[in-house]
């Protein structure tokens, strides 16, 4: 071909491709024609979301008048086609609503709290939770769910820690992605879905001193090492919408970050999805002391670059004035607006903009029930197992006690707004009805709530107790010491429930001791004292069936702590990925080890705490089965890899016990030197396999440089020459680790 015909070859391809990629989106292209007919107030109304009002008149006029863009907290079908009927056949665009509720952990089929889905480490888990929280909730007109929470969260005294998926950047990464699959489908358009929300964008998980809505102080470095990555994860898997957090991050309130919510959301990350803030939060910026006025939070919020204001009715009040003086540009406004409109359209609300009125509400379906059972199966975390007490065997009588055995509303946890206490299954109901006939069981709670104090109750438990051959007390939280406004500063088993144990336990009976809570608990002294411990927070509408057939062997406990559960709150921030400072801790003299007398001298000077050592009271990853597992040597595909060669890494894992089993699996790096100091260890891979008794499977992961690569001082994601060292094991503190080299 000569050179001329080359040339023009290409020309035909290069302007065949120009064309293309000119072709815009068609929805692009609707956005467009429909932005470029709206008035000012029309796009100033579709930036502003209201809580519902049912059909008040104030609703009413202002879905009207073309001042709402969406609603939240209107959960019946046909109030919501009423209110869209409105939207779409009076007024002049007829741009429809989007309609939102928090669906965080279930609708009516109330899943695991998101922590306990994360202790799952079973991405099916969350996505199914997901899934048919999409499906109940969507049937009541809801297709906007604020969710996942993928706030890192490293600080147990958090309320709002329940609603996370832990302290793991990697974790919470892959359980979120999982969430936003299971809430959207595999078609956003369809009517069973929801769009979901990444909140809260950003680090509200390190408000200080863990207590809600607190300041955080987070160098960026870390801000991209820790608290973004669940984030960049979420928009891979396709998150329609994020929202902001509350907290100010080194003195700016995200609802104000430009920084955040331009530079990094839309300018480095190129979403295109819809910013909504959250409650009043573009308000709050005022008693932040961040801006003088709710105008000039308006003003602040929209150069910030927040689509939608959920409740501060900042921009529906000075949006107009803002741009029309030029504080505010109109672009801004149509970028918003646009986004908003993008989120529509692929929601399919302008073709289907009514919700199907169902006679019968596919709610608690057999599928559901069955789900969210095995969901708070594979939740539970076995801590302790003396003498292999569980799975019960060999006893007769057994005596159920405690203030969380038989509490339908607490065992739901916090954020279920619309789970009704009364379908929720208790531990005691499950017991008597699946185990009733074969084992005598005397029932007593004793104590009547988590933060109940009674010597009588006490008493009672006793009594049960030593008509029993073994005790099972379900302790923990009631639901509403967990979640949003919910820190606390002592965070041991509220109440009389820690004498409850020793009292138990006095019976000379074997105790098991089941912690239904909404966050790790300080639970040292029990954990010494019960025989058992079965950690399994709060385990949604079927705890009560899933905690009997963990308890009595039809099920094997599975699960992993997806957040490191401290000895004592002075520990706190205690997390696994720590670093190694240049006095790692070492020859550690515990208080009540110290000579009276002794010498400033005499004891080390390395970094651990007098009265707690260096290590937690159970770390990160960690979980027993009633099986046992025993992991070969780790084996490398090579010793260094270069550029972006992978390193395969094996390992032979062994079902060592009497049953069949799952394990999860874990990898874990440390880069030995860095041009910045690296934490201990970090997890980057993990797999739950099942193996059956005597079972052996040869685990295989691979590691590529993005997983070695770090933010380094100069603000580079890369990976680093020099020493790595690698380990698969069972928790993040067990396993031999085998070094590799990366040139
Ligand atoms: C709350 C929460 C947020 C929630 C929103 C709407 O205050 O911070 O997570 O989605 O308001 O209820």
């Amino acid at each position: 071909m000569t050179t001329k015909k080359i040339f023009i070859f290409g020309m035909i391809v290069f302007s065949h491709l120009l064309s293309f990629s000119q072709q815009k989106d068609p929805t692009e292209k609707k956005i467009d024609e429909l932005l470029s007919k709206m008035t000012l107030d029309e796009k100033i109304g579709q930036m502003n979301q209201l809580t519902g009002l049912g059909l008040s008149d104030d609703m009413v006029s202002s879905i009207r008048g073309g001042k709402v863009g969406s609603i939240l907290n209107e959960i019946d079908a046909k109030t919501v086609n009423k209110l869209q009927r409105i939207a779409v056949e009076e007024t002049r665009l007829g741009i429809p609503l989007v309609f939102a509720r928090d669906v965080i952990h279930g609708f009516k089929t109330i899943f695991p709290i998101p922590l306990g889905q994360a202790a799952s480490w079973n991405p099916q888990v969350a996505e199914n939770g997901a899934r048919v929280a999409a499906i109940e909730a969507s049937a009541a007109g809801i297709r906007w769910t604020f969710a996942p929470m993928i706030d890192v969260s490293r600080d147990p005294r958090w309320g709002r820690i329940a609603e996370s998926c832990g302290e793991d950047p990697y974790l919470t990464s892959v359980i979120g992605a999982a969430m936003i699959k299971g809430f959207q489908g595999n078609d956003l358009s369809s009517q069973t879905s929801m769009a979901a929300c990444a909140k809260h964008f950003a680090a509200y998980g390190a408000s200080e001193s863990g207590k809600d809505y607190n300041t955080t102080w987070i160098p960026e470095l870390q801000l991209r090492e820790v608290y973004f990555p669940p984030f960049e994860a979420a928009i891979k898997a396709n998150a329609a919408t994020f929202m902001c957090s509350f907290n100010d991050i080194n003195g700016v309130p995200s609802s104000g970050s430009k920084f955040l919510n331009y530079d990094v959301l839309r300018k480095e990350w190129k979403y295109d999805g819809v910013l909504v803030s959250d409650w009043e939060s573009i308000g709050q910026m005022i008693p932040h002391g961040f801006s003088a006025d709710l105008k000039d939070a308006a003003l602040i919020a929209a150069n910030a670059y927040v689509d939608m204001d959920m409740m501060s009715f900042a921009y529906i009040n000075y949006l107009k004035d803002l741009v029309n003086s030029g504080n505010v540009s109109e672009a801004i406004v149509d970028d918003a607006v646009r986004n908003i409109l993008r989120l529509k359209f692929r929601l399919g609300l302008f073709d289907n903009p009514y919700t199907p009125e169902y006679d019968e509400l596919p709610f608690y379906t057999d599928d559901a029930l069955q789900k969210a059972k095995h969901a708070a199966i594979e939740s539970a975390v076995l801590l302790k197992n003396d003498k292999n007490v569980l799975p019960l065997n060999g006893v007769k009588t057994v005596a159920v006690v405690g203030p969380l055995l038989d509490s339908q509303a607490d065992q739901l946890g916090t954020w279920c707004f619309d789970g009704e206490p009364a379908h929720s299954v208790t531990p005691l109901t499950a017991i008597k009805k699946e185990y009733g006939k074969k084992y005598n069981i005397v029932a007593e709670k004793g104590l009547t709530y988590s933060r109940d104090k009674s010597a009588e109750g006490i008493k009672k438990a006793v009594e049960a107790a030593q008509k029993a051959d073994v005790v099972v007390a379900f302790v923990g939280e009631e639901s509403v010491l967990s979640g949003e406004a919910r820190s606390r500063a002592d965070i041991s088993l509220p109440g009389a429930q820690g004498e409850l144990i020793s009292a138990l336990k006095a019976t000379g009976k074997p105790v098991v001791m089941v912690v239904m809570a909404g966050r790790p608990l300080t639970i040292g002294n029990e954990v010494s004292t019960a025989d058992a411990v079965l950690f399994s927070f709060h385990g949604g509408i079927m705890a009560g069936p899933a905690l009997a057939d963990l308890i009595f062997g039809e099920a094997v406990p599975s699960g992993k702590l997806p957040v490191t559960i401290p000895r004592m709150v002075g520990q706190i921030p205690v997390y696994y990925a720590h670093k190694n400072t240049g006095r790692p801790a070492n020859n550690i003299d515990l208080i009540d080890d110290i000579p009276v007398g002794a010498l400033q001298t005499s004891i080390g000077f390395t970094s651990y705490h007098l009265d707690a050592g260096d290590k937690p009271l159970f770390p990160f990853g960690f979980g027993l089965s009633y099986a046992t597992f025993d992991y070969s040597d780790v084996r490398l595909s090579k010793n260094t890899i270069s550029g972006n060669e992978t390193l395969t890494v094996e390992c032979d894992v062994t079902n060592s016990g009497k049953i069949d089993a799952q394990e999860v699996v874990q990898l874990y790096i440390r880069d030995k030197v860095g041009s910045l100091v690296r934490p201990v260890r970090e997890l980057k891979d993990f797999q739950k396999i099942t193996l059956k008794s005597g079972e052996t499977k040869t685990v295989k992961f691979e590691l590529t440089n993005e997983q070695l690569a770090f933010w380094n001082a100069d603000k580079v994601k890369r990976a680093e020459a020099g020493e790595f060292q690698v380990w698969v094991s069972t928790d993040s503190q067990s396993g031999t680790p085998v070094s590799f080299w990366y040139k």
